[in-house]
């Protein structure tokens, strides 16, 4: 025993980025990504006085009642619908997550998975591994312009502004549905016009969703919605699993109620629902938007500087730079 607070990672995360927690914790690393277990949760942070987590690591009243010593948990993402913050203050356990170093890198991935869906790049690069060029029609291929089309954006905080301002090169017209209006001065930087939901689903060609899950915007994108949508609009999830109702997703893509989609975030992911696998107009990807080398770093930094922080350590110490529940720490 040498006496330091224990920390416990819940996945294998860059080592040097997370060596300075090593002069103040005893740090345990799972050594291999896997989904862990709820009763290996339970047991993992039994003894331990600080977690940083992923966003499959659900942190509940339940297992916060078995980890008696517990005070901080950092979260390596920036929603945290995994994490009951209720019960968390309540337990008097401090909890963190990555805003904003992810925004740009997110942004940049919503446009990949827009362009990439558009234009069918993922269903052509399987033809072609196939084995399927033997010619290729002159009107084969067709997919949709995203270069001065309409891109509705659901969800207008930092990463939804991010994907608007890219809009401007592209001559892309931007408008967007958020729970309360920019201000003036964002909407003009972000050459974004406010409209409701209903109007933003009948007019984007493309519909990039970058809310947050909460269980008010489970299915906010059900069968009603897609049915209200363009026949030939593309919709784009980064958001969160859950926030579209994904069979009905393959439903209106087989049926032609939509023509495409792009989805990096599933319902009861890791596992996808098997309809999906069945539509071919569907570019799918496993939750990977964060994921550019800088910025899984920064990520990883963040929640170290986080749980330093609340050890009274490192740059930050006393005060987690984004902190979630800042009674807790008072
Ligand atoms: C990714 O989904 C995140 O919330 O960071």
């Amino acid at each position: 025993m040498n006496g330091k607070p224990k920390l416990w990672i819940s996945r294998p995360v860059f080592e040097d980025v997370i060596a300075p927690l090593h002069d103040v914790f005893d740090v345990q690393m799972e050594p291999v990504e896997r989904p862990i277990p709820p009763a290996v949760l339970v047991e993992r942070l039994a003894d331990v006085d600080a977690a940083i987590v992923g966003l499959a690591d659900r942190i509940e009243a339940s297992v916060l009642a078995q980890a008696p010593k517990l005070r901080f948990v950092a979260n390596l993402g920036v929603g945290y619908n995994n994490l009951d913050l209720d019960a968390l203050t309540a337990a008097g356990v401090g909890a963190s997550n990555t805003p904003d170093v992810l925004n740009e890198t997110v942004a940049d991935y919503a446009w990949a998975l827009m362009l990439g869906a558009a234009r069918k790049v993922n269903a052509a690069e399987r033809w072609l591994r196939d084995g399927q060029w033997k010619s290729s029609r002159f009107d084969g291929w067709l997919g949709a312009d995203v270069h001065g089309r309409t891109l509705g954006i659901l969800g207008m905080g930092r990463i939804g502004q991010a994907i608007a301002r890219r809009a401007v090169g592209f001559r892309t017209k931007v408008i967007y549905h958020n729970r309360s209006r920019l201000a003036d001065d964002v909407e003009r930087e972000c050459a974004a016009r406010y409209v409701d939901k209903d109007t933003l689903l009948a007019e984007s060609d493309h519909l990039i969703l970058v809310l947050p899950f909460t269980p008010a915007n489970r299915h906010a994108i059900g069968a009603p919605e897609l049915a209200r949508m363009k026949p030939t609009a593309i919709l784009i999830n980064i958001a969160r699993g859950g926030i579209v109702d994904d069979v009905a997703l393959a439903h209106a893509l087989a049926q032609g109620t939509i023509a495409g989609a792009a989805l990096d975030v599933f319902e009861g992911e890791p596992a996808l629902h098997p309809s999906l696998l069945e539509v071919d107009n569907v570019l799918l990807s496993p939750h990977i938007a964060s994921a550019s080398r800088d910025t899984r770093r920064g990520m990883a930094a963040l929640a170290v500087d986080n749980v330093l922080a609340a050890f009274g350590q490192g740059p930050h110490a006393g005060r987690p730079p984004s902190l979630l529940n800042p009674g807790v720490l008072a």
